[in-house]
């Protein structure tokens, strides 16, 4: 006779127990727990009869799939050089954002060529047909629905076969047969699960949208990253009004790659010369200097704008945003060391005009230049380029002949650049080998 075996499982994460609990330890979540009763079974039954079958990568079938492009090009791009077939893609942001937007362009274009469905679990059809008469996507023969059961959707999708599937958003969608909540984490995957099962073995293209919520980590999209075959996130600074599209994971392509839009009344408009953006932010005060970093494939021009101020705390303060903290306080430690200047009594406050968020050190010399000329009071009308070294040498970029042709494409002429830089020859370059060269060469005075 077998034995059954009693335990309880949270209805919102998954996590099981052998006693009721009041409040889950894993999600924190109150009466979630349900009573599960599964007979126990012999490792004998458990085990199933198939086995495995191996190929070697002779026999293996190789297809080069053509990707599928929008021509909208900053979509385009961030994507990998349009989609690639058969994959499944998530677009996440905060909510209001612009996804659904986005996402009915995006649609819309590739409707002209391809068999598009459209699944909007959020809005009504007829707020659908509003959104696209505004954004001038009527032209086309994609199809719309307001179905939220899952596995009708996949049902349909089998029996029909789209090209392209669109869900917008995931988070809306349920399983009627599954004993977890709906819009739960263990839903969630179980939904991601199933549709990632239905763009490999049916060969369509899905894009489903997810809302990062304010938990994130927990019932936002986060957990379903390793399960999708990329994720991008479109995301906006409060005084930005330009909206970024950042590939984060891409089993087909690059990542970093940056696309960008501006919102208008007739939707997302990408806005292929972003400097142009950037350039029309910058002043020449103390504290405020530019760069150019390479983000993805593409040269940024960024003015990097600091404040340094004696501090009345014990602990002095850092507030950067746009750039990683810890180069922030690595080049004003370096500052500190090599200089004697004495940042470590300043609070410091860093962040990049537009509200752009980078990652590389090419900024570095910037940084630290824009530090020197806030705490001196000193403007420095220059772009700077260059990683600074532990030691306080200032190391050459392997990309800066094609930075600073970028930048010389918007008339800026002055540049700072490491002293063993040998490949560039324009006139007005300023060399600087270490850290040492910097109070001397632009005359801060103390
Ligand atoms: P939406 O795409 O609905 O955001 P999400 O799907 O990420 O929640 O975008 C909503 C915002 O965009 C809303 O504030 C209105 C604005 N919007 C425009 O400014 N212009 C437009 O053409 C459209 C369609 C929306
Ligand atoms: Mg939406």
């Amino acid at each position: 006779m077998s034995k059954t075996k009693i335990s309880f499982n949270c209805s919102n994460c998954t996590y099981k127990t052998i006693k009721w609990l009041g409040c889950c330890p894993e999600c924190n979540n109150w009466n979630t727990f349900v009573e599960q009763t599964t007979a126990k079974q012999t490792p004998a039954q458990k085990r199933s009869n198939k086995v495995a079958t191996l190929t070697s990568l002779q026999d293996i079938e190789s297809k080069q799939h053509k990707r599928i492009a929008t021509n909208i090009d900053e979509w385009d791009r961030v994507v990998g050089g349009g989609l690639m077939p058969h994959s499944l893609i998530v677009l996440t942001g905060d909510p209001g954002i612009g996804k659904s937007t986005l996402l009915l362009q995006v649609a819309h274009n590739l409707a002209q060529k391809q068999n598009v469905w459209y699944f909007s679990t959020e809005e009504s059809l007829s707020q659908i047909k509003q959104r696209a008469i505004r954004l001038k996507c009527t032209d086309n023969a994609m199809l719309f629905s307001d179905q939220a059961e899952l596995h009708n959707i996949i049902q349909s999708a089998q029996e029909q076969k789209p090209d392209i599937i669109i869900i917008d958003s995931i988070q809306n969608c349920y399983l009627s047969d599954a004993q977890t909540l709906p819009g739960s984490i263990s839903q969630l995957r179980e939904a991601t699960f199933a549709l990632m099962r239905l763009a490999k073995e049916h060969h369509i293209t899905i894009i489903i949208t997810g809302h990062i919520t304010k938990e994130g980590t927990i019932a936002g999209p986060k957990t379903l990253e390793h399960m999708v075959d990329a994720v991008f996130y479109l995301q906006r600074d409060d005084n930005w009004d330009i909206r970024v599209l950042r590939s984060v994971k891409n089993r087909f392509g690059t990542i970093n790659e940056l696309g960008f839009f501006e919102m208008t009344t007739h939707g997302l408009q990408p806005v292929g010369d972003i400097n142009k953006h950037t350039i029309s932010h910058s002043c020449n005060a103390p504290g405020a200097l530019l760069s150019v970093v390479l983000e993805g494939s593409r040269p940024l021009i960024i003015e990097l704008q600091t404040l340094t101020i004696a501090t009345r705390m014990n602990i002095p303060q850092r507030v950067i945003s746009g750039l990683p903290h810890k180069q922030v306080t690595l080049i004003a430690a370096i500052l500190e060391k090599y200089l004697k200047v004495k940042l470590s009594t300043h609070d410091i406050f860093v962040k990049i005009s537009g509200g752009i968020k980078i990652n590389g050190y090419g900024c570095d010399l910037a940084i630290a230049l824009a530090l020197l000329s806030s705490y001196f009071q000193q403007p420095l009308d220059a772009l700077a380029l260059g990683e600074i070294s532990l030691t306080g040498e200032i190391k050459p970029l392997t990309k800066a002949p094609m930075l600073i042709k970028e930048a010389q494409r918007f008339g800026i002429n002055t540049f700072i650049v490491s002293g063993v830089q040998k490949d560039i020859e324009e006139q007005n370059i300023t060399r600087c080998k270490h850290v040492y060269e910097l109070l001397s060469l632009f005359n801060f005075e103390n």
